[in-house]
């Protein structure tokens, strides 16, 4: 099946055609990333960036931010920030769409940059440019609708209001899986709130953070209230998140990292700061005897290896009821035997290089476990042009019991664990019981089965008969719970509430 999750013909589609064409000639290979800080003279080394998916081929170049360079970055958003607050909410969100305007017109040259600075499908290259759109026009409607300031009842006499600002200088620390969605998702939340940002991407991927940031930069958001910080952890991250003068922290990532930043924002002397993260998953898929295989096989395909099982949502374990198992486990290996791995930039490839070389290697030792641990199921053949790449094959295996995982795997592996009539509490017990929450998908007919798996599980994005991944903006809120993040769902209404502070104005008329 050469259909995408909607149901897509990607090949056959003129109008993908037509993309693939333009984002093939937008690709550069002098583009670059430097640390945007007004006042800064960032000294260092520049260090080369090349293609996931063809090592020898090298696609720009960046710069990282050294620490004078971040002291001042922090002086800077300290000092744009009250500007930026008494900006009217109106103007802001009208900035905002700007970018979204300039976003979309600029959508091959965006791909382009995520294919060849992350590996990025085709497909997954729309859906970025997508869900990073999405995010401006929805917290820039949202933010209207926010700071639109409402009289409270004066019983006494007096006039009372509820004012919202901003909380301050706000630090944005994004992942390489959703290197323009998220971060750009980020930096609007907290922009449209009235908070100055200082945005660190992950070091994989600054490309697209520099062009992302530019872009918001010529949509009219001040420079100093919009900084871009490359740089490895410790110099860029530790030091900003340790720091009293910045009022909050929005992090997508591991959950070790999101430990650490809470760590240093619980142990800074001065005001305490704020932290919206969003972390891992190990999200299974619960599915009983009345699944549709055919339906089932196709969503877990698309739930496990869609951008090559990057992504946090993505199913990790399919359990599935013993009565169906056998036909499902075959048409899952005959599925596998269709997916094309190879270059990202071709249409017709279906799972692109995972990020890097370390990525690689953690998901070798997990196979070379599971080869001795578990029951291998499928194994997918290697496409073309894949030898100078960071490529890994998706694998399927059959386990025993979920205690055979140790931790969540980021990538293209599928666990299948069967489970018996009458077993369902003790796998959604199971589910549970590893402390993360982001999301399970169900596939079963019988209404009290579902109802039972939706109230029992602690995951913040239960999917019912479809696939697991793409939430969509304003339409599925997405984020976890436990291991898995703290909420507020990105996407969703409650999500700008948490970048703001509020002040009660009482005048005695
Ligand atoms: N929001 C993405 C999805 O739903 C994961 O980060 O797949």
């Amino acid at each position: 099946d050469r259909s995408n999750s909607m149901g897509v013909n990607l090949a056959d589609d003129d109008r993908l055609r037509t993309l693939a064409q333009q984002i093939n000639a937008a690709v550069r290979d002098d583009w670059f990333a430097e640390p945007l800080v007004p006042g800064a003279t960032p000294a260092g080394e520049w260090l080369q960036v090349t293609n996931p998916a063809d090592r020898r081929e090298v696609v720009g170049r960046w710069l990282p931010a050294d620490s004078a360079t971040v002291e001042r970055a922090v002086v800077n958003a300290v000092a744009a920030q009250p500007k930026w607050d008494a900006t009217p909410a109106a103007s802001r969100a009208a900035i905002l769409e700007h970018a979204a305007n300039l976003l979309e017109s600029r959508m091959a040259e965006f791909i382009a940059m995520c294919t060849k600075d992350a590996g990025k499908t085709i497909p997954d290259g729309v859906g970025e440019v997508r869900e990073a759109v999405d995010f401006l026009r929805y917290y820039a409607c949202q933010a209207r609708k926010l700071f639109t300031v409402e009289a409270l009842p004066s019983p006494t006499g007096e006039t009372n209001t509820l004012q919202l600002h901003g909380r301050g200088a706000f630090v944005c620390i994004s992942p390489w899986n959703f290197p323009l969605a998220i971060y750009i998702g980020q930096v609007a939340a907290a922009l449209a709130t009235g908070n100055s940002v200082i945005a660190k991407p992950a070091e994989q991927t600054n490309l697209v953070g520099y062009a992302a940031t530019r872009l918001l930069h010529e949509a009219g958001v001040p420079e100093d209230v919009l900084q871009f910080l490359p740089g490895d952890g410790l110099t860029v991250g530790a030091a900003l998140t340790k720091d009293p003068r910045i009022a909050g922290v929005a992090f997508t990532g591991s959950n070790e990292t999101a430990n650490a930043i809470n760590r240093a924002l619980a142990s800074r002397d001065g005001a305490i700061g704020v932290l919206i993260a969003e972390t891992g998953g190990q999200n299974a898929l619960i599915a009983d005897s009345s699944a549709l295989p055919e339906q089932l096989v196709k969503d877990a395909m698309s739930s496990a290896f869609t951008s090559a099982g990057q992504r946090c949502s993505a199913a990790r374990v399919l359990f599935v009821q013993e009565d169906i198992a056998d036909k499902v486990v075959t048409m899952l290996a005959g599925a596998m035997a269709e997916l094309k791995v190879g270059d990202p930039g071709l249409l017709s490839t279906d799972v692109g290089p995972v990020i890097d070389e370390d990525a690689l290697k953690t998901l070798h030792a997990h196979a070379e476990r599971m080869d001795r641990e578990a029951s291998p199921i499928a194994t997918v053949a290697m496409g073309e042009d894949t030898a100078h790449g960071s490529f890994f094959a998706p694998r399927a295996y059959a386990l025993r019991s979920l205690d055979q995982l140790e931790r969540e795997v980021f990538g293209p592996v599928l666990h299948v664990i069967r489970w018996k009539a009458g077993e369902l509490d003790k796998v959604i017990d199971a589910v549970n019981s590893t402390g993360y929450g982001l999301t399970l998908g169900v596939h079963s007919r019988i209404d009290e089965t579902v109802e039972k798996i939706a109230a029992r599980i602690k995951v913040g994005n239960c999917y019912v008969n479809r696939n697991q991944v793409g939430a969509v903006v304003g339409v599925q809120p997405f984020g976890g719970q436990g291991l898995s993040g703290t909420g507020p769902k990105a996407g969703g209404p409650h999500y700008l509430p948490r970048f703001t502070t509020e002040k009660t104005i009482t005048i005695n008329t």
